[in-house]
């Protein structure tokens, strides 16, 4: 089958109840409004809901039939919404033990994404900082970690961010059979703060030409930010700075993309069951969500992407990491 989903947007943060949800069905709304033909997966594998926040409540597949083989295609899985150029692969409801998928089903729900015949494919990973909410996090072409002002959420968001850099440049090392080169450091005492570069250093050294397929893997993870449940808009420089932090020692660009505050329609379109987009026209946090979702559509995905320059990673080179 051809690669038919033109761009794929993760939604991950690592914490629950921050948002995810609620953001990637709303951007995922304000895509379909854009007039592109847009499918949402609930990929949250423990505690799916997105099919009650866009009031579908009618029987039908699930992610969960396609993971047991009983609909052969993702594609076969997904449901018209009522929002029309919408439709939903619905989660696993809640069902003990949806969480706990194999390394081959997993493997075949990220082919199977690629698969889906969509202009754009929003996938909410769901909470959690395993193996399946990182891999699922890193198959976005547009990776977006959705937070809020507090500490935790903001600690859970760097960790799931650190989590998905490290796996993915740790697949790299094991090519070049360096598999301990990123594992043995990053995790121990005093190296939960090490910067990336600081950690491959000698890796570097050893290597000028792995350290240019690194800078390569790392310029590929378009990382945004999305700011949720902010009450004063003062506190969106937390965003900021932790995007700095990523920048700083993950090397990844992590722009903040925007915030929604706190709001009651917010709270209250998930008891309704009716999105908060069709709810709430004109709100701020309602234009904040819209204008995300037009820079997810509008990002170029080629190799050279222009938003490098804004928050560009340091040069990775053996000398600034010396510094
Ligand atoms: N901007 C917001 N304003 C008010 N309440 C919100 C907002 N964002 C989320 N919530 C509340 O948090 C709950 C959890 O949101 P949800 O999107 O399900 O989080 P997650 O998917 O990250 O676990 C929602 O049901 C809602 O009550
Ligand atoms: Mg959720």
């Amino acid at each position: 089958m051809s690669r038919v989903a033109e761009r794929i947007i993760s939604v991950g943060g690592g914490k629950g109840g921050v948002g995810k949800s609620l953001v990637s069905t709303n951007l995922a709304i304000a895509m379909a409004q854009e007039g592109r033909r847009v499918v949402l997966v609930d990929a949250d594998l423990g505690a799916s809901n997105l099919h009650t926040l866009l009031g579908l409540e009618r029987p039908g597949p699930t992610l969960q039939s396609f993971l047991e083989h009983e609909v052969e295609s993702l594609e076969e899985a997904r449901v018209e919404t009522n929002v029309p150029g919408l439709s939903l692969v619905r989660g696993a409801s809640a069902v003990v033990g949806s969480a706990n998928i194999s390394h081959g089903q997993k493997q075949r729900l990220l082919r199977h994404l690629r698969d889906l015949t969509a202009d754009v494919v929003v996938v909410d990973v769901g909470a959690g900082t395993g193996f399946n909410q990182v891999d699922l996090f890193d198959v976005g072409d547009l990776k977006l970690a959705v937070m809020t002002p507090q500490l935790t959420s903001i600690q859970n968001a760097y960790a799931f961010v650190k989590g998905t850099v490290y796996r993915r440049l740790g697949r790299l090392m094991k090519t070049h059979g360096l598999e301990g080169a990123l594992a043995e450091k990053h995790d121990g005492p005093g190296h939960e703060m090490a910067s990336l570069r600081a950690v491959l250093r000698d890796v570097f050294a050893a290597s000028p030409a792995l350290e240019a397929e690194v800078r390569r893997e790392l310029s590929r993870f378009r990382l945004r930010l999305f700011g949720n449940q902010v009450y004063d808009p003062r506190e969106a420089g937390v965003f900021r700075a932790v995007g700095k932090m990523m920048t700083d020692f993950l090397s990844v660009a992590a722009p903040l993309l925007g915030f929604a505050r706190a709001s009651r329609l917010m709270h209250d379109s998930a008891t309704q069951r009716r999105p908060y987009l069709l709810l709430a026209k004109h709100e701020e946090s309602a234009l904040a969500l819209r204008a995300a979702a037009r820079a997810l559509l509008q990002e170029p995905l080629e190799e050279e992407s222009p938003s490098v320059g804004r928050g560009v990673p340091a040069p990775m080179t053996a000398e600034t990491a010396a510094a």
